[in-house]
């Protein structure tokens, strides 16, 4: 096994997933080829967000085999996991700060986290802040900043590491179209830098929209299995 699988950076082969309940999701396989651009959706509840949590590990399947670039979570330690989320970038559906640090010190917290030279990174960090559009906004703290400089701070966030792998839930949740607009083209800009994109939304005119600008597929949740949604969006 294992060598003949592709080269999938997140590979989920016949998994099922269950809080403890009936199943929520059932027989997913699912590979995120290196540069591919995947939208998931479903009804609220179908189980977008968990299926995400199963794709950097923050889940582990009840059952069939979820591989992180090559290995198979089952076999990691704690420690191969946290290696293997440093390559994945999440955009968390509720984006949190730590509200007494500045947006800055937020977007650089995942380089603090793992022991990174701030010094070093700190031209990274300042051309990120402008890419994401928030330069003037980079000293203010969370609770001041607007739904959608929240979402560009969770993005910048979870890029600041250089990650393969951008996951974002929802990152257009509570923001208006033409923000929701900004935020696409900035995903859709990774993808062009080599990045692996996967967006969970319920946000049908914003898969319609990305079509002019990127070739994604379109998975969708429904009755616990996944599909590849047609041109009937
Ligand atoms: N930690 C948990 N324990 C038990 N049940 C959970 C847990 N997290 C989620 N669920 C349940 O699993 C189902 C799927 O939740 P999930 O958050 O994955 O859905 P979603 O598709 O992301 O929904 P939304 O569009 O509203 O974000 C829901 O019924 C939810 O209540
Ligand atoms: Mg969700």
């Amino acid at each position: 096994m294992g060598a003949d699988k592709g080269a999938g950076l997140i590979e989920l082969e016949n998994v099922a997933y269950s809080y403890g309940g009936g199943e929520l999701l059932s027989d997913i396989s699912l590979q995120l080829q290196p540069g591919s651009f995947h939208f998931l959706t479903g009804p609220s509840g179908a189980g977008k967000t968990t299926l995400l949590k199963l794709c950097y590990g923050a889940l582990l399947p009840t059952a069939g085999d979820v591989r992180l670039f090559g290995t198979d979570v089952r076999g990691m330690e704690r420690d191969d996991i946290a290696l293997s989320r440093r390559r994945i970038g999440v955009v968390h559906q509720d984006c949190q700060f730590l509200d007494h640090l500045s947006v800055s010190e937020n977007i650089a917290l995942p380089l603090m986290v793992s022991g990174r030279d701030l010094l070093a990174e700190a031209a990274n960090l300042k051309e990120l802040t402008n890419w994401v559009g928030l330069t003037s906004r980079a000293e203010a703290r969370p609770p001041e900043l607007s739904g959608g400089e929240r979402q560009r701070a969770a993005l910048a966030r979870a890029v600041i590491m250089s990650p393969d792998v951008v996951l974002a839930d929802e990152p257009t949740g509570n923001v208006d179209w033409e923000m929701s607009q900004r935020l696409l083209r900035l995903l859709v800009e990774l993808n062009r830098m080599g990045k692996t994109i996967m967006i969970a939304t319920h946000d049908l005119a914003l898969i319609r929209a990305a079509k002019a600008h990127v070739q994604a597929r379109v998975l969708r949740i429904s009755n616990r299995h996944l599909q590849l949604a047609g041109a009937d969006l």
